[in-house]
């Protein structure tokens, strides 16, 4: 089958490792089901890996891609949750220390055939096409997890999302708008800023602009770049929740600030299968359309993942057949 995969790491030009060409279909394994993808969306993941962040070499070639919606084996439409944890494990599976996401051990979704447990297929709902369903297993949960689980934001509270521009930050924007949660972000591009405004953001501000007041939480994916006006940022009492770092990983921790104002940094990693399904329904029942900025065939991958390790994008990139 036609699949877009790591063939090599580069850390410093990762698309050189990736190739698009045939791979092995997924085989047969007790209690898991090979899906047949749709439509599948890009995440900063995939150039992760083909930089070999949590993908090592005795592990290559590897198909890539962390996200899928398609047709199960019967014909029924399906989103694919991306955390495959141990067979034996109950419960929030973000905490089995043994899980991974496809395309870190079990190959990923870049492929006209992707294979996981039976247990992480969630029904796709009909109001939301393959593509808008493809954004949502990593990103958009990303984002449902960071607000209304890790981060217990309430409506009518104040929160800053950084790096307007990301897959994960256009779902904050849209959710944390749908939840009646006054939503400020920031964004390197002008045009990025004024997107955010329309999506329902409240204000879009310059990076480490002085804001008009601090917020309840800030909502990180950036890291190092604008770590440290997220801390300046938060109310006495306020949580900083974080799920990513593109930046850099090691800003100035400013522990003063962090314990003088009793702040709280909490970190956010993907989220369940039961938190993909309510985020699907909640989706579909309030014609919630994720941010899609292109969409690309399969065979088309190299030109999707440059754009997206340019930084060039506003929302998802999606691959279909
Ligand atoms: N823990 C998890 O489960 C999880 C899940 C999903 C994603 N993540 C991580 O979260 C991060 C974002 O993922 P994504 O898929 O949303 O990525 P993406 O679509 O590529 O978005 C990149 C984001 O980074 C911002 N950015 C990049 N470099 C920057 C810099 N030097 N200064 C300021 N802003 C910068 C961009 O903001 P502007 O261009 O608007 O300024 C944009 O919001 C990645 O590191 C990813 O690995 C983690």
């Amino acid at each position: 089958m036609l699949a877009a995969y790591a063939a090599r790491i580069n850390a410093d030009d990762p698309l050189s490792g990736l190739e698009i060409g045939q791979r092995p279909e997924p085989e047969e394994r007790d209690g898991w089901t090979t899906v047949t993808v749709k439509a599948a969306s890009l995440n900063h993941h995939d150039i992760w890996s083909l930089k070999g962040v949590g993908l090592p070499e005795d592990r290559l070639p590897m198909i890539l891609g962390c996200d899928a919606a398609g047709l199960d084996p019967e014909g029924s439409e399906v989103i694919v949750h991306s955390v495959v944890s141990s067979p034996d494990w109950r419960g929030d599976e973000t905490f089995d220390p043994r899980r991974s996401i496809l395309s870190e051990r079990h190959q990923g979704s870049f492929a006209e055939q992707v294979a996981v447990p039976t247990r992480n297929l969630v029904p796709k709902p009909k109001d939301l096409s393959f593509e808008e369903a493809a954004c949502l297993p990593t990103a958009w949960l990303t984002a449902y997890r960071m607000l209304f689980t890790r981060g217990d934001v309430k409506p009518g509270s104040t929160i800053l999302v950084q790096g307007a521009g990301g897959g994960v930050s256009t779902a904050l924007i849209v959710l944390a708008h749908a939840a009646g949660i006054r939503t400020w972000v920031t964004s390197r591009d002008e045009a990025k800023r004024a997107k955010a405004l329309e999506l329902g953001a409240d204000q879009a501000f310059e990076p480490s602009s002085r804001l008009p007041e601090r917020v309840d939480a800030v909502l990180e994916t950036v890291g190092a770049a604008t770590w440290s006006h997220s801390l300046k940022s938060l109310k006495p009492g306020g949580t900083l929740i974080v799920s990513g770092a593109t930046s850099g990983q090691d800003p100035p921790a400013d522990l003063n600030r962090v314990f003088f104002l009793q702040l709280s940094v909490v970190g956010s990693t993907m989220g369940t299968r039961d938190e993909l399904e309510r985020l699907a329904r909640l989706c579909a029942e309030r014609a919630i359309k994720p941010t899609i900025d292109a969409t690309y065939r399969l065979r088309d991958a190299r030109d999707a993942l440059a754009r997206l390790n340019a930084g060039d994008v506003f929302g998802k990139l999606v691959l279909t057949g």
